[in-house]
């Protein structure tokens, strides 16, 4: 790694974490420290970042109807998914590249969950192997899987994952290309010297040593534009770990996935990376929760920066949220403990939101906060 791939730094000190109150506070600082090349693969999105930006206003966009007069003196905001025990609805969405952001990479997101109690997801592009980061996971890590055109690759990659501890998959199905990042063209993405896509070392089609700019040409050999499917009932049949699809926005691509054994939906747009002009998840949620969610849990994620977005999800039917870039700001801040701070923001956020707005319990988070009352 150069000085020009991450500035070095020392990481914040914990005084100085505790003086952060706000997700964007940490995207400020991450900018900072930060290569503008790192910031520009992380913070972008595809075209006009239309939906991008989208994400972040429908949430904001919503108002909490919030109950009075409730007793929430004692509040848990305890929950489950697919059997794994939440000390509160969130997990660490996958992104790739941790060691852009932090020399000790998704070694130490996991290590951070691990003390927050939360799942994270692993990105197949991930620059730890996953056998390192289940080594010091100490809470469920889940993998999140591209299948490229190799499919005996997929296989090995499959059993890798299976005996390295993670408890489910989350097959991402809304990259049959890459989007087409203007920020990333412009500071010239590359995977930076010295770091590797660890999973995918041995993948036969891919490059020798990492060439190109841009993310079609850097990684476009780990996916495929013919996955359709079939291949999702492929991956299902091959494995005994619950595999959720991740990507979806609408209600019969949510319906077709549980029909071909999915057990569980991720609505993503994949932070508005990939095709711009994509609905904002807050919108397509609730129609997809209420087509599938008797079924299988929804989860969501994109532009989710606050607790009350957190309850604003629930309320809508998810059963969980992720976040994507929050994690990668603090993981510049401060390592592990800046990962950490991010999510006791947001854990400390939703459990103030849920006391403001008449909510004990999760099971008490119902449409009806979003609605004005008849
Ligand atoms: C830098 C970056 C890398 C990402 N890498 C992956 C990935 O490898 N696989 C995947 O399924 N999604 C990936 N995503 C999408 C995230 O999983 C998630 O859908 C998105 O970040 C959520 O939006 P948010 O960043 O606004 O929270 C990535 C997102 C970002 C910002």
């Amino acid at each position: 790694m150069t000085t020009s791939d991450r500035a070095i730094q020392t990481d914040l000190t914990s005084e100085q974490l505790s003086n952060i109150y706000r997700i964007d506070d940490f995207e400020a600082i991450a900018h900072e420290r930060l290569s503008e090349m790192a910031f520009a693969y992380y913070a972008g999105g595809a075209g006009d970042e239309r939906t991008l930006s989208r994400n972040r206003s429908a949430w904001e966009e919503m108002s909490i109807w919030y109950r009075v007069m409730v007793d929430v003196s004692k509040r848990s905001s305890a929950t489950t998914l697919l059997d794994m025990p939440l000390s509160f609805p969130l997990l660490v969405a996958p992104t790739a590249l941790h060691k852009m952001a932090h020399s000790e990479g998704e070694s130490a997101t996991a290590r951070a969950c691990g003390s927050a109690g939360i799942p994270m997801v692993v990105s197949s592009l991930s620059t730890t192997a996953i056998e390192d980061i289940c080594a010091v996971a100490r809470s469920p890590i889940l993998f999140q899987l591209y299948i490229g055109k190799d499919r005996g690759f997929t296989t090995e990659l499959l059993r890798r994952v299976e005996r390295a501890g993670c408890v489910a998959l989350q097959l991402t199905v809304d990259t049959p290309v890459w989007g087409l990042r203007e920020r990333e063209m412009k500071t010239g993405f590359c995977v930076p010297h010295g770091m590797s896509i660890a999973n995918l070392d041995r993948k036969s089609d891919g490059p020798k040593g990492h060439t190109g700019v841009g993310i079609a040409e850097t990684l476009g050999w780990t996916i495929t534009a013919s996955l359709c499917w079939k291949d999702l009932e492929w991956l299902c049949g091959l494995t005994k770990l619950p595999v959720m699809v991740k990507g979806i926005c609408r209600t019969d691509d949510a319906q077709t996935a549980v029909r071909c054994g999915a057990k569980g939906i991720v609505v993503s747009n994949h932070g508005g990376r990939q095709l711009d002009g994509a609905p904002p998840t807050a919108e397509a949620l609730p129609r997809i929760a209420q087509a599938v969610a008797s079924r299988v849990p929804v989860i969501v994620d994109g532009g989710i920066r606050h607790g009350g977005d957190i309850l604003k999800a629930l309320a809508l039917g998810a059963t969980a949220v992720q976040i994507g870039r929050p994690i990668l700001w603090g993981l510049s801040a401060a390592g592990e403990n800046g990962v950490r701070r991010v999510i006791d923001i947001l854990a400390q956020d939703f459990d103030r939101v849920m006391a403001l707005s008449g909510c004990p319990t999760i099971a008490s988070i119902t449409r009806d906060l979003l609605e004005p009352p008849r």
